[in-house]
């Protein structure tokens, strides 16, 4: 079996499931080449990955969770980083400011405005009859919660949520240096939200983060902005990609489809979790051995990179039961796709809200969806999904 985890075309057809079969029958800590790197650990199996996410003091997420070490160069951040590439306590301090904002009580507090929201995206393309679901539907989800939560217009939030998905592409597919410069039209743009808010308070995140202290002091402009390039990014494409990405296996997997619509209300909490371990939007995370170790019997060194593939570790049969077969009403689904530990992902009870209202508005207001072209994956070893996906359908 080839394996190459790095190559985006490995995830051009959505995650490579039989390199990640592979990997864990027989090399469950795999030794990945990494040109111009050391190399890696890929960790593949669910036991070792969710291990792997909680042990924070022997996995760490400085320098960085991406594969790729920061340049010696790239210092623009100076001594400043996002809370995702932090460890505790360090981080926990930073989490616990914003941590209010996204409690399960809070995020049903938006719950009304999502299904409103969700409502006037399928408005847009109801009688349309054919659109690229990536593009007019799924994206406009994450586009409007990103302007709410940050109270921006919704225009913003669509350019910014647009960066996102440059943020996220291979650099290898991109112009040269288009990364660096979504980089930092995001930080131009937060830079101004920072001046607007300061001047002019509002009854949101990005002015209450503006309010708020951490020992003892107020955030300097780079933790706000890193704290804005955060959710931004995390809260973007992840939920596209995750609606689109469960459209397509619903129009994969009819059957499925049926039993779903037949009792949308009752049936859309169990097969949004199955959707989330089926499609995993979120590749991997990286961590980095702080003392020599093992993982799966593999001694590991201090220092070495060790990558935890969540897609893998969703189907791995020794943690779940027939995990190559799509079953929404898969009950206890204890899915890795929001991670595990301290990192466990923070938007997760919105993420769910913006995927229930989602699913529900567009599986109650259109049917007989099929494809109206080709799929388009998101060139990416990080983020899967459709960048592209044509579809037909009539309005219910
Ligand atoms: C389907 C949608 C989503 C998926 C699959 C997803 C997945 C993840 C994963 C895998 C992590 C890392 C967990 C770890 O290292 O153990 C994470 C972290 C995070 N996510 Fe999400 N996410 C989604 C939606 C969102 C949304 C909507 C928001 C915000 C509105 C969000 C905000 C965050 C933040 C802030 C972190 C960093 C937490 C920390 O470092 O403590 N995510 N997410």
């Amino acid at each position: 079996m080839e394996i190459d985890l790095l190559s985006p075309a490995s995830f051009a057809g959505g995650q490579p499931h039989a390199q990640y079969a592979w990997l864990r029958e027989h090399a469950p800590a795999y030794r990945h080449p990494e040109p111009g790197g050391p190399g890696f650990w890929a960790v593949t199996r669910y036991e070792d990955v969710r291990a792997v996410d909680r042990d924070f003091q022997a996995f760490s997420s400085e320098p960085t969770v991406m594969i790729t070490d920061p340049a010696p160069d790239a210092a623009a951040f100076g001594p400043y980083k996002m809370m995702l590439m932090m460890d505790p306590p360090e981080h926990t301090g930073f989490r616990k400011l914003i941590r209010a904002e996204f409690t399960e009580p809070s995020a049903r507090l938006r719950a009304g405005r999502i299904r409103e929201l969700a409502r006037q995206i399928v408005d847009g393309v109801a009688r349309k009859g054919e659109c690229d679901f990536v593009a007019e539907v799924a994206g406009e989800m994450p586009s409007y919660v990103i302007a709410e939560l940050m109270g921006l217009p919704l225009d913003d939030g669509r350019e910014l949520y647009k960066l996102t998905e440059t943020i996220h592409t291979a650099p290898e597919a991109l112009p040269e240096g288009a990364g660096a410069a979504a980089v930092m039209k995001m930080f131009e743009y937060g830079s101004r939200v920072m001046a607007e808010k300061r001047a002019k308070p509002g009854d949101d995140l990005a002015s209450r983060l503006l309010a708020c202290e951490v020992d003892g002091r107020r955030l300097e402009d780079m933790e706000f902005l890193l704290f804005f390039l955060l959710l931004i990014d995390a809260g973007g494409d992840t939920t596209r990609n995750l609606l689109s990405g469960g459209l397509l296996a619903l129009m994969e997997h009819p059957d499925q489809l049926a039993w779903l619509t037949a009792d949308l209300p009752g049936r859309v909490g169990t097969a949004r979790e199955e959707l989330l371990r089926w499609t995993s939007p979120v590749i991997y995370m990286r961590r980095t051995a702080t003392r020599d170790t093992e993982i799966a019997g593999q001694p590991i060194a201090a220092g070495d990179k060790v990558v935890m593939y969540f897609g893998s570790a969703n189907r791995d049969p020794a943690a779940i039961d027939r995990p190559d077969v799509l079953d929404l009403s898969r009950p206890d689904n204890a899915h890795l796709a929001f991670g595990a530990g301290p990192h466990v992902c923070l938007g997760q009870h919105i993420a769910r809200i913006e995927i229930d209202a989602m699913l529900t508005e567009v599986l109650s207001r259109l049917t007989d969806f099929a494809p109206a072209g080709e799929v388009e994956w998101l060139a990416s070893n990080f983020i899967s999904g459709p960048r592209a996906m044509p579809v037909r359908f009539r309005a219910a």
